[in-house]
């Protein structure tokens, strides 16, 4: 397929950029980066500059694409004004849609956030309901982050509604990688009080990758939202005894596929897209949270 992959010079854009023509696919990546003015190198995707909250650059970039990656985006709220993250990632995700609705494209991959329920950057304190968290807890977002990444999701609806897009929504956990993991992971590796927002889930940038692939290829009708975590906790904690230790009843513990499982459920993506995630921080860091040498 002909895939388009906006945030492609980002850090999962990168990664998705790789997997799907890995897989095989003709991708076009774009983002707000320059573009090098030299020869391509074999196998280097054709890259667009654009910035997606104009209409007309994202028109330009979906035209002819069967597939769309929609992964640009502010990836947080904490460094920009709260107008500009809420209208940078709202109108982009808006544009890049109307485009591929316009144009015909049949799949839509939709890049969301496992903030979309509360998660992360509330003013206010936030706690789920249950856990592990699923697809079907409520949506309370309050910062302009999660909300514009809730509403990017209903406009996922609507476009199924008005036309025959295909959607798919990824509300990946923390997104890891090799250049990362000690910095961010190895905290709470080391101890568990230091549990991330996201109930101590997090997910690999490469199993991310690959649900991208899955999202992209699947055939599924309609729009579905999937959580992608991996499966374990950062840390490999008994996630039983830390939920109590640090929520006591405030939170409901519900079944769990392993003792060492992730704050977040990635049943669904397992079921419905045959997602198998692969890695684990195991891979890269030691039970003291540093690098794993050689
Ligand atoms: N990093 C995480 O932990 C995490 C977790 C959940 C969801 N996400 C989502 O995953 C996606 C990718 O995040 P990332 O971590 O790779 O962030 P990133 O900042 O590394 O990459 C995002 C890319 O989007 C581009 N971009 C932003 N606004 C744009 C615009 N108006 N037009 C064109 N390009 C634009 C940026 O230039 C950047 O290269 C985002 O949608 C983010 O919200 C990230």
């Amino acid at each position: 397929m002909r895939v388009v992959v906006t945030g492609a010079h980002g850090k999962v854009g990168r990664a998705a950029v790789s997997a799907l023509a890995a897989a095989g696919h003709e991708v076009t990546a774009t983002d707000l980066t320059r573009p090098v003015w030299e020869r391509r190198e074999p196998g280097e995707p054709r890259y667009v500059q654009a910035d997606l909250t104009d209409a007309g650059q994202a028109f330009a970039v979906v035209r002819e694409a069967e597939a769309v990656v929609h992964a640009a985006a502010i990836p947080d709220p904490t460094a920009n004004a709260p107008q500009v993250v809420f209208q940078n990632n709202l109108m982009a995700t808006f544009n890049v849609l109307e485009a591929a609705v316009r144009f015909g494209v049949p799949r839509f991959v939709n890049i969301s956030s496992e903030t979309v329920p509360g998660f992360f950057f509330a003013e206010r304190s936030f706690l789920p309901d249950y856990a592990p968290v699923d697809e079907e807890h409520p949506t309370r977002p309050q910062d302009p982050y999660a909300l514009a990444k809730h509403f990017g999701e209903q406009l996922m609806d609507a476009a199924v509604r008005r036309s025959d897009i295909r959607c798919i929504s990824l509300r990946p956990s923390w997104v890891q990688h090799e250049g990362n993991y000690e910095r961010n992971l190895g905290p709470q590796v080391r101890d568990s009080s230091q549990a991330g927002a996201g109930l101590w889930s997090y997910i690999d940038v490469y199993d991310l990758a690959d649900a991208i692939v899955l999202a992209a290829e699947s055939d599924l009708p309609g729009h579905e939202v999937f959580y992608i975590a991996s499966p374990d906790n950062a840390g490999g904690h008994d996630f039983a005894a830390m939920l109590h230790r640090y929520f006591g009843d405030r939170i409901e513990l519900r079944p769990l596929a392993r003792p060492d499982a992730s704050g977040i459920s990635c049943a669904k993506a397992h079921r419905l897209l045959g997602w198998a995630p692969k890695r684990s921080w195991r891979d890269y860091l030691d039970e003291n949270g540093r690098t794993r040498q050689g």
